[in-house]
């Protein structure tokens, strides 16, 4: 192996230790005291639960991990995990979402942070067309930030909004109250379309008992306020009495056993293994971010046979082909692919080819893959003339309305306008997932570093008291640091400004499953959009 291959690679597993290391402080939140007090209230940590809720031998594909961490909420500055877990398992072979408060994290309480987890959970499935089951344990609303929390749309409220039309729509929501369910927050149990509740383990009420006690004098306890025996037995507010959270979880799962079953909405041809290994990736793709890509060669460790089926290859080569687009297939499913290559600055001739095959990927009905990295479209009289401003556009319109399901995957720079032609947030991709290597931003700390030194040069000049040399220096490396710092996954992923940080080898499974999942619509469905380019 080539030294700079080795280089590359050690530099991404170390990389990737980084990543483990993050899932461990999120999946281990308060450690082994966190868990033994648990144990003493009967309960087991909440990934354990979701382990024996889906199919065994299953993989749960748990979604915003690293959520949280260095939030910098007032006198809270991590939310591992973001106090709750979302992912994607099988239930009787059904895929399904599922969301469950962690009570290792303040109680399971809602942070902004947490709420934006649960909102992306649900919209996931309710996108997909998932059920839902929610297993809840939390003290509700996070208090000192209740105006953050509380009042807005996206918001606690929505929570229940969403329950409510997804129940119309046909998708399951099942509750298992594990814990405290209080105040708001109650009726994450009462709006489940059935909901199990564990004795002597689960509360819901509307107030606690020091909120009666304060509102009317009265002295209850929170088994006779509103106890598991209260709500199955008397109110009628929940559905099944279990004894213990094993017993809740056979009954969600007996709930939903007679669900039919899915399928996808396109041909699935025979899944083949990648010829190429995985570790291809992981030698080929520079430790430096912003060096060029061969992605041909990651393509090739991540497809089905390691068939790339390119469109335009010899179109405009050294232009065009910063672009790369064609088809392959992840564990049988055909997938169009628009792939960032080399330096991946997108000219006029790339934009042009993207564009077109995003049009045709979508009249063929064949879901997009874009892979990016990115740093922008080509800046410069010449492109400006050759009409780059419009010929972005027009990928950036196909991007908005193609019909099929979309995901990204960054693997480079993912700046400016190009992290709108390459399906970025915004453009409400099915999935969106980071890696190691991403870096997302509006521009790299470097230019943008730049930029504000030459306002901040004309500023302090007009004040007559000009920038030295040392004082440019600092400045520039400030801003870096703050650019690159915001660019990284581990600060997008604490954001949710995507739905995972993968490990380059956890690529090909985890976009197969995501394009499973997004296909369980049939394609032309409204939730596509049914417009015309
Ligand atoms: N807002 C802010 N902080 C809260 C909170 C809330 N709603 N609920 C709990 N917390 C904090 C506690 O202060 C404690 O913080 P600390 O670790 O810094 O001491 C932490 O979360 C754990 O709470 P604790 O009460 O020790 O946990 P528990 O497992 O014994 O009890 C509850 C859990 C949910 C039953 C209990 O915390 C409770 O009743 N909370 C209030 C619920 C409520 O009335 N919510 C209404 C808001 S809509």
């Amino acid at each position: 192996m080539s030294a700079t291959k080795l280089t590359n690679r050690e530099h991404w597993e170390a990389q990737e230790q980084e990543l483990a290391k993050l899932v461990e402080a999120a999946v281990n939140a308060g450690g082994e005291k966190a868990v033994e007090r648990l144990s003493k209230q009967g309960k087991q940590p909440v990934r354990n639960l979701i382990a024996k809720l889906i199919d065994p031998g299953t993989e749960f594909f748990e979604l915003s991990t690293i959520a949280g961490f260095g939030m910098d909420y007032p006198g809270v500055p991590d939310i591992p995990g973001g106090g709750v877990v979302y992912g994607i398992g099988k239930i009787h072979g059904n895929w399904t979402m599922i969301l469950g408060n962690d009570p290792r994290v303040k109680a399971g309480t809602y942070f902004p942070i947490t709420l934006k987890k649960h909102m992306r959970a649900q919209a996931i499935a309710e996108r997909c067309g998932l059920n839902c089951v929610y297993v809840a344990d939390s003290g509700g609303a996070f208090l000192p930030m209740q105006a953050e929390i509380f009042p807005d749309d996206q918001q606690f409220g929505s929570m229940f909004f969403n329950m409510a039309r997804m129940s119309a729509m046909g998708l399951k929501q099942i509750t298992l109250s594990t814990g405290g369910n209080t105040a708001g927050g109650a009726y994450i149990v009462f709006m489940a379309c059935q909901s199990v509740m564990i004795d002597k383990m689960a509360y819901s009420f509307l107030g606690g008992p020091p909120l009666v006690k304060a509102a009317t004098g009265e002295d209850i306890s929170a088994e006779d306020l509103g106890g598991a025996k209260i709500h199955t037995q008397v109110s009628g507010g929940a559905d099944h009495l279990c004894k213990d959270q094993e017993d809740a979880v056979s009954k969600v799962r007996e709930i939903l056993s007679m669900e039919p079953p899915q399928s996808i909405s396109i041909h699935r041809f025979e899944p083949k293994e990648p010829k190429q290994p995985v570790t291809d990736i992981y030698d080929n793709l520079p430790a430096n971010v912003h060096q060029g890509i061969k992605t041909r060669t990651i393509l090739k460790a991540i497809a089905d046979d390691s068939e790339f089926l390119e469109y335009k290859k010899e179109y405009a080569k050294g232009r065009g082909d910063n672009i790369i687009t064609g088809k392959i297939r992840l564990k049988g499913i055909p997938v169009g692919v628009i792939a960032s290559n080399n330096a991946g600055i997108i000219f006029v001739e790339a934009a042009r080819k993207a564009t077109e095959w995003i049009v045709r990927c979508s009249q063929e009905k064949i879901p997009l893959l874009f892979i990016q990295a990115s740093p922008g479209y080509m800046v410069g009289s010449q492109s400006e003339h050759m009409g780059i401003g419009k010929y972005g556009a027009d990928m950036v319109r196909a991007v908005s309305c193609a019909q099929v399901p979309r995901i990204q995957i960054a693997i480079g720079p993912d700046n400016g306008a190009a992290n709108y032609g390459m399906c970025g947030r915004a453009y409400k991709p099915h999935f969106l997932f980071h890696t190691m290597r991403s870096r997302t931003s509006v521009m790299s700390g470097r230019s943008a570093a730049f930029v504000l030194l030459s306002i901040e040069e004309r500023k302090r000049a007009a004040q007559g008291n000009p920038l030295t040399e040392e004082e440019k220096i600092e400045f520039q490396n400030k801003m870096i640091a703050k650019y690159d710092g915001e660019a990284h996954p581990f600060y997008c992923g604490a954001r949710l400004l995507s739905d995972k940080v993968l490990c380059f080898s956890e690529m090909r499974d985890w976009l197969a499953m995501a394009f499973e999942v997004s296909l369980l619509k049939p394609i032309g469905d409204p939730a596509f959009g049914n417009l015309r380019f």
